[in-house]
């Protein structure tokens, strides 16, 4: 399949519209996305990652306009959360509508739905017209893309479209929030913090990565992020073996300049924002070792720590 690279907002939703599939930028990550709808143009997601069927896709939509389609209720909390964070990087799994296909939501009776924040993605999913089930534009497993190139380099040669824009300003996926009981839940952490939740929900908790979640949201059982590199954890330059085949990446300067590569992040912001690409420069360099230096699990924090842990896992 040859893969069309394309700015045209016009071009690339064609392609949705003729149910094909379509990479698409986000605040957080890129996304592979296809008509919601249509059980065979999902499908065709799932083969292009090499993704496992009984793990969900969350549903984008570019106005709350579009809601009705794709879910069939909501509760109060939920909307609260809605007014405040849509749109944004937060993902709220809620009771499915009927329209969407049963192969966006892996057979579950809830969906994952989403307003981006992102001005392409937004004018890409109005002018789409249908919810579109997406993804990370990534081969399963590997890191989330966070520049068309990424994409390109994952899965040029088995998708329709690639529609670019600028580097992902986020860079680690939306907050995943189950809205289906009597308080939210977060099953993944993600660009909306746990603090920034509970100013406006205060009963919202973390959900444990016990069985029963793992059930509830399939993706957190599958190993994820993953470098080619091996990965560490790190509480500072001590503990790493500054060598050319390995790398750091941190908010604490070091002063040994002898690793393969570096990246030092102002703050946990770019932190977020730089690991996934980080982690793509690493293996495009062969590099073997990756130290993350460990950051306190507050704000973004706990999304970082969380990725850097599923990378960690061998
Ligand atoms: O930022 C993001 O969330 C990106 C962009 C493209 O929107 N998307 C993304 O999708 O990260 P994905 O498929 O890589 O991760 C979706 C996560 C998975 O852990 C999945 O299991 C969970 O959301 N999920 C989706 N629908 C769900 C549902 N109905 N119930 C529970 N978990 C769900
Ligand atoms: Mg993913």
């Amino acid at each position: 399949m040859h893969t069309i690279l394309t700015t045209s907002i016009q071009r690339a939703s064609n392609f949705i519209q003729k149910n094909e599939i379509v990479a698409f930028p986000t605040e957080t990550v890129y996304g592979l996305g296809a008509n919601a709808f249509n059980g065979d143009a999902v499908k065709k997601i799932f083969v292009a990652k090499g993704r496992p069927a009984d793990n969900p896709l969350i549903v984008h939509i570019g106005e709350i306009g579009q809601l009705p389609s794709v879910v069939s209720k909501i509760p109060p909390f939920a909307e609260k959360l809605m007014i405040e964070f849509f749109p944004g990087p937060l993902t709220l799994v809620l009771s499915k509508s009927k329209k969407i296909s049963t192969a966006a939501t892996a057979g579950l009776n809830t969906v994952g739905v989403r307003i981006p924040k992102h001005q392409i993605a937004q004018k890409f999913l109005k002018e789409c017209g249908v919810p579109v089930a997406a993804p990370s534009a990534n081969i399963s497993g590997k890191p989330s893309p966070t520049t068309w190139q990424a994409v390109n380099h994952d899965l040029n040669g088995k998708i329709s479209c690639i529609l670019k824009g600028n580097p992902s300003r986020v860079g680690v996926e939306s907050t995943v929030v189950d809205c289906t009981g009597s308080a939210p839940i977060i099953l993944r952490a993600g660009g909306v913090t746990l603090e920034q939740l509970r100013r406006i929900i205060p009963s919202t908790r973390i959900g444990k990565k016990n069985y029963q979640d793992a059930v509830k949201s399939p993706g957190v059982k599958y190993r994820h992020y993953s470098p080619l590199a091996y990965v560490f954890i790190v509480n500072g330059s001590e503990e790493t073996v500054p060598m050319k085949s390995s790398a750091y990446i941190g908010m604490q300067r070091i002063g040994r300049k002898n690793f393969g590569l570096t990246k030092i992040c102002r703050d946990q912001n770019e932190y977020a924002r730089s690991l996934f690409h980080f982690f793509r420069e690493c293996d495009r360099k062969g590099i073997q070792t990756i130290y993350c230096e460990q950051v306190s699990e507050d704000g973004i924090g706990l999304a970082v720590m969380d990725r850097i842990r599923n990378a960690a896992v061998q």
